[in-house]
């Protein structure tokens, strides 16, 4: 192993994350995002055997900050250890226990509890390491529904896929996956393979609602983890997707933009079921009416 390796960090508003993170994915080896605890910012942290070349970063991170309208974040590049960087890899993606799912990344070697359901997710560029506030929503979500509750699912937005695979491990029902990003299509595909689940779960990508594979399905479960503004854009699609008496769980919310989002849904024909805060991000389980 090389004695050089060097940590590009960067600290930037929590919805501009993932694009800093693609910003400074070419100049490193591996690139991840955390949310910083109790904050509505985030840490990309990027690794590198090669000392990056700190202008050429400053300039794709000053772009990328230009594209989004939001300050340019100061990168911070320093040399570590090899071993340093693998215990810093473990520390910051420990494994994590939501409800009855067990999350774990690829470097944890300790023992499964048996009482729970298993999720390998090793760190990766696209979102959902479930260490963040919005998506353990979703997962407490799930934890909390019946176990007969779900026989077809969606997973709109779906990231690293840890939200459809911890809905195929629960129920055994198929889930269909979809994102728009095609980066987080190829990790997720990668992390439903890994965790032994492909012959449930199909990733597609592209935005929204607009995928052949959707046309004529209803969902008996609709889970979309994305922002406030896209999930109020989408009521309606989702409204069309969501059958009777069926379940949606929406997240990506702070609790300040509750109301507008439970407005939406409610025009569609959603009652509120439960609301669940983590970290100031705010879940939302809703029903579909059933029709009479
Ligand atoms: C906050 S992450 C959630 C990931 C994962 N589901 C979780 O809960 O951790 C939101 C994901 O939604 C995707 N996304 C955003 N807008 C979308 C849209 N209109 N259609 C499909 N995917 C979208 C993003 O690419 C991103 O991967």
């Amino acid at each position: 192993m090389s004695n050089h390796l060097y940590r590009l960090v960067l600290q930037v508003p929590y919805e501009s994350a993932e694009a800093f993170a693609e910003a400074i994915e070419i100049h490193c080896d591996t690139v991840a995002w955390t949310e910083c605890q109790g904050e509505t910012t985030a840490k990309v942290t990027g690794f590198s055997l090669k000392l990056p070349k700190e202008e050429t970063v400053v300039r794709a991170v000053s772009i990328a900050a230009e594209a989004m309208g939001v300050l340019a974040p100061e990168v911070d590049i320093s040399q570590i250890s090899p071993k340093n960087w693998v215990l810093e890899n473990i520390k910051q993606f420990p494994p994590l226990t939501v409800g009855r799912f067990f999350i774990y990344g690829s470097d944890f070697d300790g023992q499964i509890p048996v009482s729970r359901i298993p999720m390998k997710i090793p760190a990766s560029t696209a979102f959902g390491t479930g260490n963040h506030g919005s998506t353990q929503g979703c997962l407490i979500a799930l934890n909390g529904l019946k176990f007969g509750s779900v026989q077809t699912a969606l997973d709109m937005g779906c990231g690293s896929g840890i939200l459809a695979i911890a809905i195929a491990k629960r129920w055994r029902c198929p889930v269909v996956a979809s994102d728009k990003d095609i980066k987080a299509v190829r990790i997720a595909k990668k992390n439903v393979a890994a965790n032994g689940e492909r012959g449930l779960i199909t990733v597609v990508d592209g935005p929204g609602y607009q995928k052949r594979i959707l046309k004529g399905r209803r969902f008996n479960l609709i889970i979309s983890n994305i922002l406030a503004r896209p999930l109020v854009k989408m009521s309606n699609d989702l409204s069309n997707y969501i059958a009777p008496g069926g379940t949606v769980v929406l997240a990506g919310l702070l609790a300040s933009q509750e109301v507008q989002v439970l407005m939406a849904h409610r025009m569609q024909g959603l009652k509120l079921k439960r609301r669940i805060r983590v970290d100031g991000w705010s879940t939302l389980v809703l029903q579909k009416y059933a029709q009479l």
